[in-house]
């Protein structure tokens, strides 16, 4: 993680600039998304998820509070509950602060070390009888956990399934199996397709907070790889792509422009975009296929009242 000193470790700075340079080289242009998250871009994304537009984490957090004793199965005791992605533990613990809950251990594979340690802290203050295992990993890249125990249920909370295109979904529900073990379950929260008048103004909202987020690449390109994009001369754009039922995110030039980044001359025609993010709203239909060819076997679906937002759960056959 970047701090607020202006001072950016060397080898970070070059794989900042390598993954950024891969991206508008190729044609036609992107950014990967994982350069959202330095600190500036965590504290936009936390804005986001409290915006009116953004119907997401209040939908999925108050479905996950209405469930949270109907996803657990029967005869679960001394349970693993393992968080993709789980830096931040709030939608864990709406399983983990029940009195009936059945998890005494909590792991948390994340990228964001950091923020780990900070999870770790809180959730010991909390529940200081549950044993909670930080793991600083890609949870994209496969992983072997350490012995644990079980029964063991994966946790997938935040639609972040839609953010990866639906061959890397299932590349990821097949590596989650094979890391829980065979006989375990995973619990995944998704929103779902639904009319792109509901969709759009949650990625283009009125104040203009996920414009600042997108845009937030380039200013961090700027500080950390020293590149000099101008930041006046690019605007947020959110399209809905039917054909792929995706939202997709883009920077689009508002004029001819050529930037400098390692070196490297990239020219901009106006009205050229830069692709930065999707984010697939399947079916629940569709989901559930994609789960299913990576050997996970639908148990139960839930959705909220006005069917946003789905939680699915699955058993490992
Ligand atoms: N998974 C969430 C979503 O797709 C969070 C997210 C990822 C996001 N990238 C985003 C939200 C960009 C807003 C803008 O909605």
């Amino acid at each position: 993680m970047p701090n607020d000193t202006g001072f950016v470790p060397q080898n970070q700075r070059a794989d900042v600039l390598e993954a950024a340079l891969g991206g508008l080289t190729a044609t036609p242009k992107t950014l990967p998304a994982k350069l959202f998250y330095d600190d500036e871009g965590c504290r936009l994304f936390y804005e986001i998820t409290r915006l009116p537009e953004y119907y997401l984490t209040r939908t999925e957090t108050a479905l996950l509070t209405s469930i949270a004793s109907s996803v657990v199965p029967d005869g679960f005791r001394d349970a693993v509950l393992v968080e993709f992605g789980g830096s931040d533990e709030t939608k864990a613990r709406i399983l983990l602060d029940r009195p009936d809950s059945p998890f005494t251990t909590y792991v948390s594979i994340d990228v964001a070390a950091s923020s780990l340690t900070a999870m770790q802290v809180r959730l010991g203050d909390v529940h200081p009888g549950l044993t909670v295992v930080p793991i600083a990993a890609d949870f994209m890249q496969p992983l072997r956990l350490p012995p644990l125990g079980s029964p063991r249920m994966g946790f997938f909370p935040g639609s972040t399934i839609g953010n990866l295109d639906p061959a890397a979904a299932a590349r990821f529900l097949a590596s989650a199996r094979d890391c829980l073990g065979p006989d375990s379950w995973f619990l995944l929260g998704a929103d779902l397709r639904k009319s792109p008048r509901i969709l759009l103004p949650a990625y283009n909202d009125a104040a203009g907070v996920t414009a600042a987020f997108n845009l937030n690449l380039l200013r961090r390109l700027n500080r950390e790889a020293g590149a000099d994009f101008d930041l006046n001369a690019f605007r947020h754009e959110a399209v809905w792509n039917d054909r792929e039922s995706r939202i997709e995110m883009h920077l689009i030039a508002t004029r001819d422009q050529t930037v400098h980044l390692g070196g490297r001359r990239i020219a901009f025609r106006e009205a050229e975009s830069i692709h930065t993010e999707n984010s697939y709203k399947h079916t629940p239909d569709r989901l559930i296929e994609i789960a299913r060819r990576a050997g996970w076997g639908m148990q139960q679906v839930w959705k909220d009242p006005a069917g946003l937002f789905g939680a699915f759960l699955f058993r490992g056959g």
